[in-house]
């Protein structure tokens, strides 16, 4: 695996496998790699003849300071997960490197990114549509790989790439679970063992609010969520959203739409966890 820090030197090197006709995925992360991250590898790894992985802690999608420096960051580790599952190029950028100046750019997604993250999180997809876009101009790859936990901003990157009219396709990757549902997040590994073990209940609460439908009213399978979620001492929902899939649109009935896609965010702790179901 090679390890590049500089955009530069990434080009020339890819420009070569381009040169001789290979493809390029590519898995955009901020480290701190887990099983998820690795499923994202694999299928990247086995679509494409090169597969890139940037990890770069992106400092304008965080809205938060203490949430940009609490960011777990382990590159030695992953750069070790990242040579096991076969990554043939990690680009490991500085902040100066991405953002020689400012990014003074502003997207506008409208419904798909001002709704759930958009609202309790401002600017953060312009973050991530800023950074997106960058690492896909220094990349250019063929396919990029994005998972499914992250679902709004799965629609947010598929907008941005439609308006920059930029040649890849996003794939959308299933959610990866530990044994008991948690969905795994690299912010896992700051929950204290009493919060981690209290974190399954909102993976398990969203699979029992799907055998609810269509017999109970959609919002009747909201506050049943919120308020099963909202009972356990440690745990605060800061949304519960049932959306159109595609439009994200909130929805009053099932028939709204043929792709309800029911999304959370739960403070485990001090701890921002999100996930996400199909109904
Ligand atoms: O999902 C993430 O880890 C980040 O939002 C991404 C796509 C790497 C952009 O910084």
């Amino acid at each position: 695996m090679k390890i590049v820090n500089s955009i530069e030197e990434l080009r020339t090197g890819l420009a070569q496998e381009k040169g001789v006709g290979r493809s390029v995925g590519f898995v955009p992360t901020m480290g701190a790699l887990h099983d998820g991250h690795l499923s994202l590898v694999k299928q990247g790894v086995e679509e494409n003849d090169v597969c890139v992985v940037s990890i770069f802690v992106n400092p304008t999608q965080f809205n938060d300071r203490n949430d940009l420096a609490t960011y777990p960051r382990t590159l030695d580790k992953d750069c070790a997960m990242l040579e096991a599952a076969g990554c043939d190029y990690l680009f490991a950028p500085s902040e100066a490197e991405m953002y020689p100046v400012p990014d003074t750019r502003r997207f506008d997604f409208g419904t798909l990114s001002q709704v759930m993250e958009g609202a309790y999180r401002p600017g953060h997809f312009n973050g991530v549509a800023q950074i997106v876009s960058k690492l896909f101009d220094a990349v250019k790859p063929d396919r990029a790989y994005f998972g499914e936990k992250d679902f709004q901003q799965i629609a947010v990157v598929r907008a941005m790439a439609k308006q920059l009219d930029l040649p890849v396709q996003i794939i959308a990757c299933p959610i990866l679970r530990e044994e008991d549902g948690l969905a795994m997040s690299s912010r896992n590994v700051r929950l204290t063992p009493g919060q981690r073990q209290k974190a399954p209940l909102i993976a398990r609460t969203l699979k029992e609010s799907t055998n609810f439908v269509p017999g109970k009213s959609v919002r009747e399978v909201m506050e049943y969520v919120v308020h099963t979620i909202n009972n356990e001492q440690v745990m605060r929902v800061e949304y519960f959203e049932i959306v159109d899939g595609h439009t994200l649109e909130a929805i009053e009935n099932w028939t709204d739409t043929t792709y309800p896609v029911g999304c959370i965010v739960v403070y485990c702790g001090e701890v921002r966890l999100i996930d996400n179901i199909k109904y």
